[in-house]
């Protein structure tokens, strides 16, 4: 089996064209049972979002869309300004499930979009699913695009960090970070990958070392505690992260915990990546104080595995994302490129934008 693209890919999220509906691995029983959640409605799609069935910022833009083209084509409008407004409560509903990762509001708008450029009601159910299939197979070429680029930084034999999930099963299929070390792999480099389990939903021990495993890609997991420790022993020469929000500063939302491990990484003097598609960027704000950094459940915290590890009545802090700044970070791959430093000029300059004009 393989999660990678090589034989029959496993799909994190598509649309079922026989039955109509969004079929999703149910991330939340990985890695001892791979199990579908087949969603019919768009209120099934934002559950599944919330409670982390289908999580990674790629991957829940693209099943949101998915969400909100389930709900033009089960609903019943006689004519485009009711279907508009069945989408416009549906959009609100998927919007609001996670407010950190940029790609949920960015796969939404684009079904908005796409909504607002076709008349009939008949046309806007066709043409939305037709554009969330487009959106399925962009995603995958985006990630096989970014290997390539990421590629050409990796070194035969290097040995590489990441952390939190940001493979295939954070994307509609072979990954961002993970994307480039299969890339390289493929290339024939010998690559090796240190991932730390990523308390406290564990992404890396469940999710990573499971793909990673499955495509016969040398892997070790380790504590996040271990982080500091192998990177003053040399045992480390990259870091590959994802993300779920890039500033046009360059400030980069991540899992919680990256932050720490990009630190760590400077100190030491080891490269610290970030791969992520455009889709990631928010261009519409540069104060990194005034994004959403979201606080899940105490349930979280206090339990490993559904055990309680924790004395009952402890207060409990539970970010789910952390902020690693610019000047820690020394390139982030895109599907257009490897964006460098200074980030505010090659962010402008991926996105075509004109910094002197403002454009
Ligand atoms: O809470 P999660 O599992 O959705 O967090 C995922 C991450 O932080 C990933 O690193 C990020 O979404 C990039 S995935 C390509």
């Amino acid at each position: 089996m393989s999660m990678g693209g090589n034989n029959n890919p496993l799909l994190t999220v598509s649309w079922d064209e026989g039955s109509g509906s969004v079929k999703l691995i149910d991330q939340t029983k990985l890695p001892e049972n791979l199990e579908y959640i087949i969603c019919n409605n768009h209120n099934q799609v934002a559950d599944a979002i919330k409670n982390l069935s289908i999580r990674g910022a790629p991957a829940i833009g693209v099943a949101a869309a998915m969400g909100l083209a389930l709900c033009a084509v089960n609903d019943n409008s006689a004519n485009k300004k009711d279907l508009l407004s069945s989408l416009e409560t549906a959009y609100k509903i998927l919007l609001q499930t996670r407010p950190t990762a940029v790609n949920l509001k960015w796969g939404l708008d684009k079904v908005m979009e796409e909504t607002g450029k076709h008349e009939t009601v008949q046309g806007i159910k066709e043409n939305l699913v037709k554009l969330v299939k487009e959106m399925s197979d962009d995603d995958i070429q985006t990630n096989k695009n970014m290997g390539r680029f990421g590629s050409n930084l990796i070194d035969n034999g290097d040995v590489i960090m990441t952390h939190c999930n940001a493979g295939a099963l954070a994307t509609v299929s072979y990954g961002t970070a993970l994307g480039v070390i299969r890339s390289a792999k493929d290339s024939g480099k010998k690559i090796s990958v240190f991932a730390t389990e990523t308390r406290p939903v564990m992404q890396g021990s469940r999710l990573t070392a499971f793909e990673l495993v499955h495509d016969e890609i040398d892997v070790s997991l380790i504590p996040d505690t271990a982080v500091g420790h192998l990177m003053a022993n040399n045992m480390i020469d990259k870091v590959i992260v994802g993300a779920d929000r890039i500033l046009k500063t360059g400030h980069v939302f991540n899992k919680i915990g990256t932050y720490q491990v990009a630190l760590l990484a400077n100190s030491h003097n080891i490269p610290f990546y970030v791969a992520a598609p455009l889709s990631t960027f928010d261009l519409e704000q540069d104060d990194p104080d005034k994004i959403v950094i979201e606080e899940r459940s105490v349930e979280e915290v206090v339990k490993i595995g559904g055990k309680r590890i924790a004395p009952k009545g402890v207060r409990v802090f539970n970010p789910a994302f952390d902020l690693t700044p610019p000047n820690l970070i020394t390139g982030i791959i895109t599907e257009k490129g490897v964006l460098k430093p200074p980030f505010e000029k090659s962010i402008s300059e991926a996105f075509g934008i004109d910094e002197q004009a403002g454009l």
